[in-house]
């Protein structure tokens, strides 16, 4: 029995990332009720399939011009950097730190996607950014560096002002 759920409210008219976006709750779900003994791989799917989700985004961000002042890009790192830590904390055997960040990470990516991710699609949208003319596969990584900061944001909690 899980609590986690897929929501169509999620869907963004976007065919790329409305599967990318699917396949995320499906891992989170997955992975809701795996054994101890599969919850640390799965883990790492998770985020494998996460770098790949934001990578997506960061490199059509970059390359469509989108507002440069966001701090989605910054957003994604901390998010992609808070599933690594709990690599650390599981494999020091705190599998149960995993576990209670499961329903935070679906709660986070419910907003994320409605705010950050729909404005992203609307603005590729509205300016008629071809997503695949973007050589998305042979992109190099974007680094944060060069991407846009100071949003302020403090966590990846649904509380802070970034979703
Ligand atoms: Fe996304
Ligand atoms: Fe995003």
């Amino acid at each position: 029995m899980t609590t986690l759920q897929w929501d169509d409210a999620l869907l963004l008219d976007q065919p790329e990332l409305d599967t990318i976006h699917r396949e995320f709750v499906d891992l989170l779900i997955e992975a809701e009720s795996a054994p101890d003994e599969q919850l640390l791989a799965l883990w790492q799917r998770i985020i494998t399939h996460t770098e790949g989700h934001f990578g997506l985004e960061d490199r059509w961000m970059l390359a469509a011009g989108f507002a440069p002042e966001n701090c989605h890009m910054h957003q994604h790192k901390m998010v992609l950097d808070i599933l690594r830590e709990g690599v650390s904390q599981a494999a020091a055997g705190n599998l149960q730190l995993l576990r209670d960040m499961l329903p935070d990470l679906a709660k986070w990516f419910d907003y994320h996607a409605r705010t950050m991710d729909a404005a992203l699609v609307y603005h590729l949208q509205t300016t008629g950014f071809d997503v695949h003319a973007e050589p998305s596969a042979a992109a190099p990584a974007v680094a944060l560096a060069a991407a846009p900061s100071g949003c302020g944001c403090s966590g990846a909690g649904s509380s802070n002002a970034c979703g």
